[in-house]
């Protein structure tokens, strides 16, 4: 999965050549994940049809303020536009729309939404040779620049012209990375190694028995996500579970029973910077496991001895990673969830309560206190468990 996958992103296009590897990157975009909205400005129109750019994009394409429909006047709301968008892309840039945007100069749709851009823009010049090289152009690529415009750098090759050299609009493959890298590289966890653990672990009984719990794993896959999004190399430790992740930045390592997770784990900690562990570790594991199918009969009795605490044993171990466990209480919430975190030498404590209507296992949705070092805790709504793991990663990093 791309850093772009689920993000918003406007991609602008002005009257060059190039405008037809528009096309090109709109299909990149969308195959990275992302949802795409066209602007042209009018001349672009010459260049590359609405039609395609709209079907591509799977979005009505925009270039004027108002769109004439029957009788009915729709006005394309610029601000709107803007703040829909995460990233803005301009591209291709032609020398007058650099020129205008440097200026503050808003004689079009495509020129009032970039005024209006709250969020980082990119831009890719895409002119002649000589026009590339102009003093005004350079002057205006550097000022684009000092305003916290991301310039995409042109290419050298045959030009439109016939002539070779510097101006060709980056390739859309190249144009993709780099867009991918330059996210990347401002994100918070950029460089941070996250360790994860998610779901249950099955202890065996029998070759086709087994001890487990309810847990779907969803909560630690979706902070597998959240720390991918923020940029981090992920280790997710999973315990038998339905969860599909698919991210570049995500090493899904599955285990099944409670030790093998606890050798999982360890053999990853040493290296990493942030441990959460989310997954609902069985207690108890049965002493010996019966090597063929036990037969019905009259009763049994299992005899189970307690597992390795897994958290535990990382809080002895921590140097400077940072720490954080869960904790499931249905009784004296408050007062086990501090218990365990000064007892497991952590950093956060994630605290889930079953009384809470909407929290644990099999939800999409969690309520939790997250509770730190100092025993300060804080207390969240109910929320989807994908904003539950946003509000987590945003304690952790302010500590980090
Ligand atoms: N945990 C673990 N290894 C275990 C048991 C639990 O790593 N063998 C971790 C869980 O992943 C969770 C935290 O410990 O982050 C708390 O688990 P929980 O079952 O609530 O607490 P316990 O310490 O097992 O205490 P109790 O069952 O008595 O509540």
């Amino acid at each position: 999965m791309s850093v772009l996958s689920g993000k918003n992103i406007l991609l602008g296009v002005t009257a060059g050549i190039a405008a037809y590897k528009s096309t090109y990157l709109v299909r990149l975009f969308i195959k990275a994940g992302a949802h795409v909205k066209v602007i042209m400005t009018p001349a672009s129109k010459d260049f590359v049809t609405p039609l395609t750019l709209s079907t591509l994009s799977k979005n009505p394409v925009h270039s004027a303020f108002y769109t004439k429909e029957d009788e009915n006047e729709l006005w394309n709301n610029h601000v709107d536009l803007a703040l829909w968008a995460d990233y803005m892309i301009i591209a291709p840039a032609t020398a007058n729309t650099l020129s205008k945007m440097t200026n503050g100069t808003c004689d079009n749709l495509l020129l009032a939404t970039y005024l209006s851009a709250k969020c980082k823009v990119f831009f890719a010049p895409a002119m002649d040779l000589d026009m590339y090289k102009h003093t005004s152009t350079l002057k205006n690529l550097k000022k684009l620049e000092s305003y916290g415009n991301i310039m995409i750098p042109a290419e050298s090759g045959e030009l439109a012209s016939g002539l070779h050299g510097e101006g060709r609009m980056a390739e859309p493959e190249n144009m993709v990375s780099f867009i991918e890298k330059e996210i990347l590289s401002g994100l918070p966890l950029k460089d941070k190694q996250v360790l994860i653990t998610a779901g249950p672990t099955y202890e065996a009984i029998d070759p086709v028995r087994f001890i487990g719990n309810h847990s779907s794993g969803k909560m630690g896959f979706e902070l597998a996500k959240e720390a991918a999004n923020l940029g981090a190399d992920v280790i997710l430790v999973s315990g038998p579970s339905n969860e599909n992740v698919n991210h570049s930045l995500i090493k899904r390592v599955d285990v099944v029973s409670a030790a093998q997770m606890y050798t999982a784990v360890h053999q990853y900690f040493n290296d990493c910077n942030i441990a959460i562990l989310s997954a609902a570790v069985a207690d108890f594991r049965p002493v010996s496991i019966a090597s063929g199918k036990i037969k019905k009969k009259n009763g049994l009795t299992i005899e189970l001895a307690q597992t390795k605490d897994i958290l535990a044993s990382l809080g002895e171990e921590k140097k400077d990673q940072f720490l954080v466990g869960f904790a499931l209480e249905t009784d004296n919430e408050l007062e086990n969830a501090k218990g365990k975190l000064q007892r497991k030498n952590l950093d956060l404590i994630v605290l889930n309560s079953l009384n809470d209507k909407g929290a644990g296992f099999k939800k999409a949705t969690n309520k939790v206190t997250i509770i730190d070092a100092e025993e300060q805790c804080f207390e969240f709504e109910l929320k989807s468990k994908t904003e539950v793991a946003k509000d987590i990663f945003n304690e952790i990093i302010k500590r980090l």
